[in-house]
């Protein structure tokens, strides 16, 4: 019956895959393998071994593996307290801020505000006399409107992904929410000087519509999209920060980052540093075999600074360089690292 058919249409139905098509099949197929067999290896190995330099070589080879062969796409997993060391640096620089001082907050990629609502809860206990104003932003209208509501089914957060209360002791939740009938609503303290806003990081015109900010926080996006994508999406998001102000960006392939940072002349600033590194247990599991997997802090690296740095001081009088990413070089950058930027209730 198919041989009449194709002889009634003169044609295969089913015409064989070009050959290049079949190349790069088995190519994908045979790097599939050969990751498989070396992740069995791979847990095999003990920890202790997975530490030392050739274990982390290991390591970052395999990982670079599964991001040529990682197709990229975001999705929407957050937590409530998600970095603690990432909010005491956050507490660090609003501490430096004046008496009754504003201190403005650019949050992207703020998925259901738990990322927004931490940070609010976190600098209004250090310092209640501020005048925090928080810009959230995300690309999905769905996750702001979650957002802008705050309220939270207990059980399951199927947009989400994650157990977004996980991070929390009781102590914390009853500071945060007020729970009745399975959900969780952030109280009205906490949503004070909040806007939401539905936008791209990448859109030139979030600059003019958010106005420069003394800090932007920029986590976990930038390594969903492809590294050319997310290189020219975070020099969009670092204008969004005043000359002087800080940018804390996690989530992103540590060489692009690396890259921005050196070429644009940005300080890391060193306190936390390590901590804010290993903060998020999540990323850190994940390590080597999912793209977005986060390596272990090695210090035998010359340009370990940098490169684990997630807090960085830019403009300022800094000027962008030509600079390529050198390791002898990168370490050798100025570490000042000022956190007296803020400093005046009358920001310009
Ligand atoms: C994994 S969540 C990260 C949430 C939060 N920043 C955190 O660290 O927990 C990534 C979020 O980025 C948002 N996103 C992706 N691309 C974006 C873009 N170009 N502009 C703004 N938001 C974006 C997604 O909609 C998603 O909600």
């Amino acid at each position: 019956m198919i041989n009449e058919l194709r002889a009634a249409n003169n044609t295969a139905p089913f015409p064989p895959p070009a050959r290049g098509v079949q190349v790069s099949t088995l190519r994908r197929h045979m790097s599939r393998l050969f990751l498989r067999m070396n992740e069995r290896m791979w847990q095999r190995l003990p920890a202790v071994l997975r530490k030392t330099g050739p274990g982390l070589r290991y390591g970052a080879f395999l990982h670079d593996l599964v991001k040529l062969h990682s197709a990229r796409r975001q999705y929407h997993g957050t937590f409530f307290l998600r970095n603690r060391p990432e909010l005491d640096l956050l507490c660090t620089i609003a501490d430096r801020c004046e008496e009754g001082a504003t201190l403005r907050i650019g949050v992207v990629a703020c998925s259901n505000g738990a990322e927004v609502y931490s940070i609010a809860w976190a600098i209004r206990a250090a310092r209640p006399d501020l005048k925090l104003i928080v810009h959230a932003v995300d690309i999905s209208a769905q996750v702001v409107e979650i957002a802008r509501e705050g309220k939270y089914p207990v059980e399951s957060q199927e947009l989400i992904g994650s157990d977004i209360f996980e991070r929390l002791s009781e102590s914390e939740k009853r500071q945060m929410f007020e729970y009745q009938d399975g959900w969780m609503t952030i109280k009205p303290w906490l949503r004070e000087g909040i806007e939401w806003h539905v936008g791209d990081a990448g859109d030139p015109e979030l600059a003019r519509s958010l106005g420069p900010v003394d800090v932007v926080v920029a986590n976990k996006f930038l390594c969903h999209m492809n590294p050319p994508d997310a290189e020219q999406c975070l020099r969009k998001v670092a204008r969004l920060v005043r000359p002087g102000g800080y940018l804390f960006v996690s989530g992103v392939d540590l060489d692009v980052r690396t890259r921005v940072a050196v070429h644009s002349c940005w300080t890391p600033v060193p306190d936390f540093l390590e901590e804010i590194h290993e903060g998020d247990v999540s990323v850190r599991r994940d390590w080597p075999w999912r793209y977005w997997g986060l390596e272990p802090f090695d210090r035998t690296r010359k340009d370990w600074m940098i490169r684990y740095a997630s807090v960085f001081q830019v403009g300022g009088n800094t000027q962008p360089s030509d600079t390529r990413v050198d390791r002898d070089k990168v370490v050798t950058l100025p570490l000042q690292a000022d956190l007296t930027g803020i400093d005046s209730p009358h920001h310009p």
